[in-house]
């Protein structure tokens, strides 16, 4: 990488923007489709934005897609009539609703769905949804497919996280905000920052599957429209597109057992997990994320 190119990327701006992912693009081949013809893939919050690229993508190469989402309107909106995709509703904030979810067989897992809700609402007495639907469901959903051996060997399961969580250390105290007042954008980054760490600690735990984690880049969607309305119109059309922002997700699905486990990528390429030596957790920090969420699991 020349010096000029390490400095944009340092700028953050000039990477995380739509010139960023133009500079990186250059050197991307195009995704093969026989890698993804008749496999079949679930992914959470597919029916717009990121996830709806990643799905449209999926299907343009010859996949069949489960989508799933807390509502039905966005899929008819952006899927009605297309062959090979199929839409069951799921609020990943409903735990019980987790457990009953009609499952399939699948070659690949996409844990998308996120947002970054103005209110928090309280989830399992504990959680605000922020942690209670990206983390904890994802967490419950994929524990599920695995107990009930519904993820081929070798399949891809994939985290969209954020480079959000850069500026944060992982913290498990008052996760459903009762002590203090709401924050989503702390939030939001706590929840990114644990998808991460839960990344790399499911890759050392279940060796058949590939587990790799990424972030988008800036992408003008609804949910960063809602969610950050002053940054979305100051960055207006320098937003990645959401096919850039689904692009190294398909890629991580196309690489399957050639990536190595538990990364987390930007761009087609592996990434720190931390910047900033005050973001580093413990192995007990670590430990008690996954005791939390087994103890959550215990309950359903
Ligand atoms: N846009 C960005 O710049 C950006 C940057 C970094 C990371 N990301 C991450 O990328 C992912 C996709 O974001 P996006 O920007 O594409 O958002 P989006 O356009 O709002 O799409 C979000 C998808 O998730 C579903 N969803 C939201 N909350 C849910 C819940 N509690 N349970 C089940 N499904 C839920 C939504 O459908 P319903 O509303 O019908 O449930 C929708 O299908 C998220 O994880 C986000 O954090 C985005």
């Amino acid at each position: 990488m020349t010096m000029f190119n390490k400095l944009l990327d340092l700028s953050i701006i000039y990477s995380f923007d739509q010139s960023g992912y133009q500079r990186h693009a250059r050197l991307f081949s195009e995704l093969n489709a026989v890698k993804f013809a008749g496999k079949h893939f679930l992914v959470t919050g597919g029916s717009r934005g990121i996830g709806g690229a990643v799905t449209q993508a999926l299907l343009a190469m010859g996949a069949e897609v489960t989508v799933t989402a807390r509502t039905q309107q966005d899929f008819d909106a952006n899927f009605a009539g297309q062959a090979g995709v199929s839409f069951q509703t799921l609020d990943l904030g409903n735990f019980e609703a987790i457990q009953t979810l009609h499952l399939g067989l699948y070659d690949g897992l996409v844990l998308n769905a996120g947002g970054m809700p103005s209110q928090p609402t309280l989830v399992d007495g504990q959680f605000d949804t922020i942690f209670g639907a990206q983390v904890v469901g994802h967490y419950l959903l994929l524990d599920r497919l695995i107990e009930e051996d519904r993820l081929r060997t070798g399949a891809p399961v994939h985290w969209v996280a954020s480079g959000g969580m850069y500026l944060h250390k992982l913290q498990l105290d008052d996760l459903g905000w009762q002590q203090r007042p709401y924050d989503k954008v702390t939030s939001y980054a706590n929840a990114k920052r644990a998808q991460v760490v839960l990344n790399g600690l499911l890759a050392q735990r279940y060796k058949k599957l590939v587990f790799s984690c990424s972030h988008p880049g800036w992408v003008g969607t609804d949910a960063l429209a809602k969610a950050l309305p002053g940054f979305t119109n100051r960055m207006g059309k320098r937003l990645r597109t959401a096919e850039q922002g689904a692009d190294t997700i398909l890629w991580c699905l196309e690489q399957r057992q050639q990536l190595k486990s538990g990364l987390f990528w930007f761009d087609r390429h592996p990434r720190q997990t931390r910047v900033f030596f005050w973001t580093q957790e413990s192995e007990a920090d670590r430990l008690a994320l996954l005791a939390l969420l087994e103890s959550v699991k215990a309950r359903y």
